[in-house]
């Protein structure tokens, strides 16, 4: 009798451990709030946002988002202006194959994916033009592939 008691309770509380390890799991498993996109269509860019419409757009108080498109053989927008010191959150992605996304000067080194978006942070705390190539080859005009990053 007092055996299938405590039967019952080391069922109980396996099930209750696996519930937990499986709700534990799920919420590891879920993104972060409010960044519900990691992949996108390749195909569908020109109708989804932010990549519909690439470029700067400020977000808060000194705080941007800088959404690019990578293509074969340019980024849109091929020239971007970000205010000196201010936190900006570039969200890139490719439209055909894979690309780089390389900023001179800093530390700012991407891989460009079709399919997908990455995401860095970044703050200028320098004044200029910043170059930015393409470190992935990606064909014929590979060489050729550049934007500039204006700061000021
Ligand atoms: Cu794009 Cu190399």
């Amino acid at each position: 009798r007092l055996e299938k008691i405590w039967l019952i309770f080391g069922i109980s509380m396996l099930g209750l451990f696996l519930t937990v390890v499986g709700v534990g799991a799920f919420a590891l498993g879920m993104e972060p709030p409010g960044d519900h996109r990691h992949t996108v269509d390749p195909e569908k860019l020109s109708t989804t946002a932010p990549f519909d419409k690439p470029g700067l757009k400020q977000i808060g108080d000194q705080e941007y988002e800088a959404n690019l498109v990578a293509f074969a053989f340019g980024y849109s927008p091929d020239q971007m202006e970000i205010p000196l010191g201010a936190k900006v959150h570039f969200q890139i992605t490719s439209q055909d194959v894979v690309h780089g996304f390389q900023v001179n000067g800093t530390n700012i080194n991407m891989m460009v994916v079709p399919g997908e978006v990455n995401r860095l942070t970044y703050t200028f705390t320098k004044p200029g033009e910043y170059l930015v190539l393409c470190n992935e080859y990606c064909g014929a005009a590979h060489e050729v592939m550049m934007m500039k990053i204006v700061v000021k």
